[in-house]
């Protein structure tokens, strides 16, 4: 059932994708065999909602209300199904194309595995595996759900990521790298998908790269995400490392932090966030909303980023 609940929410983000509505009344009726969506503009005075309707499970139906932003609105009183659990989980990036409209600008979310204490990579660049399965097939379901994946230069230089959708069904997102210095692409590219380099040196010609350049005194996390929603990429997943990660918060080119962490500390090693320093306490980072859930080994912190007055100027 979960497997036509995803298939069902690939199709959904599929079809908002090419479609720009006020308000929407959208009823998905899922049973073992596949699912079936059809969209309405909802009754006068009602607010934007999507309903699962299931045939064969302990639930009938489930209702997910929305507010303007497309956001979803969860009251208190929630079921616990697994079902719910999942939809509950995934279906608000089915909206990311919508909210990205919005903004003129690839919605952004960013994710990293660390540890309890902060770090994503030794001091030596080792990062493989804070992370677990089931934070894996989660990374792959958010991959599915962006049109875009943004890692720096160094991550790509270290991990040597695919960054392809493996472990569930959907398609490969665009890969899009942020660097000046040389590293090999070769990682990157055994799949038709595009593979893009914002830098600010493009003079080196890399077969299969296409790179855009950066225009002088630009904030390059600003630039990147405008000109990605105008290329038709409206949502991106930004995987890091620390450098990248922090560019775009600095920028406040950030929507939603998810952090995976794993039972372990490291004690040394490189951090998460380099931000601008704080005096105050209350001068920090903070989120309109968030959550924690266990997943896998660890627990799964999701956040949706409250914008907050401008740092410095990170490149
Ligand atoms: N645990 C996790 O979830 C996770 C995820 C990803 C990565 N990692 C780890 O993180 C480490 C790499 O992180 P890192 O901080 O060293 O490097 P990074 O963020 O991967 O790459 C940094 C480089 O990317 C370019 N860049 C990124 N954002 C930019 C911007 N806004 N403007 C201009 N250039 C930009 C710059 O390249 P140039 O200097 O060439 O201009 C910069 O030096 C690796 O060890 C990797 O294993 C861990």
């Amino acid at each position: 059932m979960l497997e036509n609940i995803w298939n069902s929410l690939l199709e959904l983000k599929r079809i908002l994708d090419a479609s720009d509505p006020k308000d929407i009344s959208i009823l998905v009726s899922v049973n073992d065999e596949g699912s079936d969506i059809r969209i309405d503009s909802p009754e006068k005075g009602l607010t934007s909602s999507v309903t699962y309707v299931f045939s064969n499970t302990d639930e009938s139906s489930l209702v997910f209300n929305l507010n303007e932003k497309f956001d979803l609105v969860i009251s208190d009183n929630v079921p616990i199904s697994a079902e719910y659990r999942f939809i509950e989980n995934y279906l608000p990036y089915c909206f990311s194309a919508l909210k990205g409209r919005r903004l003129k600008r690839a919605f952004a979310i960013t994710h990293y595995a660390q540890s309890l204490d902060g770090k994503i990579a030794t001091s030596g660049g080792n990062s493989k595996w804070i992370s677990d399965e089931e934070n894996l097939v989660h990374c792959h379901r958010m991959r599915a759900l962006c049109d875009g994946i943004i890692i720096g230069i160094n991550t790509l230089r270290n991990d040597k990521p695919q960054l392809t959708v493996r472990h569930v069904k959907g398609n490969n997102p665009v890969k899009i790298v942020i660097g000046s210095s040389s590293s090999s692409f070769s990682s990157l590219l055994h799949q038709k998908e595009k593979v893009l380099l914002f830098t600010s040196n493009s003079a080196k010609v890399l077969q299969g790269v296409e790179q855009i350049e950066f225009p002088e005194k630009v904030e390059r996390p600003v630039f990147i995400l405008q000109q990605l929603y105008k290329m038709g990429i409206r949502s991106v997943f930004i995987e890091g490392g620390s450098f990248t990660t922090s560019s775009f918060l600095i920028s406040n080119m950030t929507d939603e932090i998810q952090l995976f962490i794993a039972p372990t500390i490291f004690g040394s090693g490189l951090q998460n966030f380099e931000l601008p320093i704080i005096k105050h306490v209350k001068d920090a980072l903070t989120f309109s909303k968030y959550n924690f859930q266990i997943m896998g080994k660890g627990v799964l912190f999701k956040g949706e980023v409250k914008y907050r007055a401008k740092g410095t100027d990170h490149q």
